[in-house]
């Protein structure tokens, strides 16, 4: 790990939607807390000039960053510059080299499409902004394994991989490494955490809404490559993975990969795609598109903590709700006839919840349980960061624990490379059900789909 702190940042992209959405708001946030004092300078090929940056950063931050507070604006204004021009002239990185000043250690950002990372990190090196510089680079992370690996190797070329950051958004999520948190700070969970206890596991995001314009990159990712071989193999590797050692920094990413290695590539028998009803409609999207907005898929964890322990994972646009949800059942006890099985429920979004199912004996005369859940809810609150933020702040610090490293995104690449493209049928569901009804042969096994409900609806 290389501790020197970056003292400049730049982000290309500056003037597109990343930007926009979490860019902006994590650097505002920063300001905030006091942590915003280097110069930040977006670069883009738009025509614009500084103030119209300006203006773009106050309406992100007033839509997407909970509204501008005007002292902290007035920091990120005062070091906000901004380069525009095209990203195969070496005089925008002249420019961008001049701009940044005394910086010696810079940060790049690349919030632009994978197909320009070549062009960028090349000018980046030709004009000396790449010397003792960090690249953070945004996800999509190729779109296959041989295309992560062609991304790497080109990075490679310029960048080492202790000076590259890829974002994976959930890793910057308390709740997420909540889940690492809650494993090992906790005597009671370790000890039956592992295929003696453990049923299953069902990890399910569920989002209410479609593509929201997004139909034209929707087309070219689809649920497998936009959700499931990152954000959700992640939250997979944190529940499964092995005790980090202490001794060394790289070990929780050690065993995150490892997990990673034992999952065995997927099979189309254990995937089961869908497509809402109205997506070939969507702007963007061709009228005969077999890209799935659903997907069900049953992994299985070739190690000795969890072999036979069947890990599920569903994703979808235009669920019922929205939410991502884990679900680790419990074996049933010995000699137990009725109730329900024990459980961990872990809600990740929108808000946090911690909960186990027990059963309690029912009041009255029977001798007989109910079900219960001993639940702690958290909502969104504190002190608690943005993924952005914590992400960008890490970058900035050099701390590459919570970025996907080189060896986890191509061994998570190859766990869904079997089932890119159209290896099975996409089958189509209505808007707001819980997809296709094909998936529920995945978990005919372990008692069908948990379905994660409004928190409204379980208060
Ligand atoms: C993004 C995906 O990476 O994550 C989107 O491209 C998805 O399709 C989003 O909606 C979900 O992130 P969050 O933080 O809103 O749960």
């Amino acid at each position: 790990m290389n501790e020197a702190r970056s003292d400049a940042l730049a982000f290309f992209g500056a003037t597109g939607d990343l930007a926009y959405k979490k860019i902006f708001p994590a650097l505002h946030a920063m300001a905030r807390r006091g942590h915003l004092n280097f110069p930040v300078i977006g670069v883009a090929k738009s025509g614009w000039n500084l103030d119209q940056l300006r203006a773009r950063a106050r309406d992100s931050i007033k839509n997407h960053g909970g509204g501008v507070e005007e002292e902290a604006f007035a920091v990120l204004l005062k070091h906000l510059d901004y380069v525009d021009g095209d990203y195969r002239d070496d005089a925008t990185y002249a420019e961008l080299r001049r701009k940044l000043g005394k910086a010696t250690h810079p940060a790049h950002y690349l919030a632009i499409p994978p197909s320009l990372f070549a062009t960028v990190v090349e000018g980046l090196a030709r004009s000396g902004c790449a010397k003792n510089a960090r690249l953070i680079v945004e996800k999509p992370f190729g779109r296959d394994l041989p295309s992560a690996r062609e991304l790497n190797r080109i990075i490679h070329t310029v960048f080492p991989e202790d000076d590259v950051y890829r974002i994976d958004h959930y890793l910057g999520k308390e709740p997420v490494q909540n889940l690492l948190l809650f494993r090992f700070a906790n005597t009671f969970l370790e000890p039956i955490w592992n295929r003696n206890y453990v049923d299953s596991v069902q990890i399910t995001m569920a989002e209410s809404f479609g593509v929201q314009g997004r139909g034209t990159f929707y087309e070219e990712a689809g649920a497998i490559r936009d959700v499931v071989q990152n954000h959700m193999l992640q939250v997979v590797g944190f529940l499964a993975m092995e005790p980090p050692v202490t001794t060394y920094h790289e070990s929780i990413r050690d065993e995150q990969v490892k997990v990673f290695r034992a999952i065995r590539p997927l099979n189309p028998e254990d995937l089961v795609r869908g497509q809402f009803e109205g997506y070939r409609k969507e702007h963007g999207v061709a009228p005969n598109s077999t890209v799935e907005t659903f997907a069900a898929v049953r992994l299985h964890i070739d190690s000795w903590r969890w072999e036979d322990v069947p890990f599920f994972i569903r994703a979808g646009k235009c669920l019922p709700v929205t939410t991502t949800e884990v679900l680790v059942t419990l074996k049933r006890p010995p000699l137990r006839k009725v109730g329900d099985t024990n459980y961990f429920r872990f809600r990740l979004s929108p808000e946090v919840i911690i909960a186990v199912g027990s059963q309690v004996k029912r009041p009255g005369e029977q001798w007989g349980t109910e079900s219960t859940e001993l639940k702690v809810v958290q909502n969104a609150q504190g002190d608690q960061m943005d993924p952005y933020e914590r992400l960008l702040s890490d970058a900035m610090a050099g701390d590459g624990m919570l970025f996907a490293r080189e060896d986890a995104v191509e061994a998570a690449w190859a766990v869904v490379q079997p089932i890119l493209g159209d290896v099975t049928p996409v089958h189509e569901y209505k808007p707001g059900t819980w997809g296709p009804p094909q998936a529920e042969r995945l978990t005919q096994d372990v008692g069908g789909w948990h379905d994660p409900e409004q928190l409204s609806d379980m208060m």
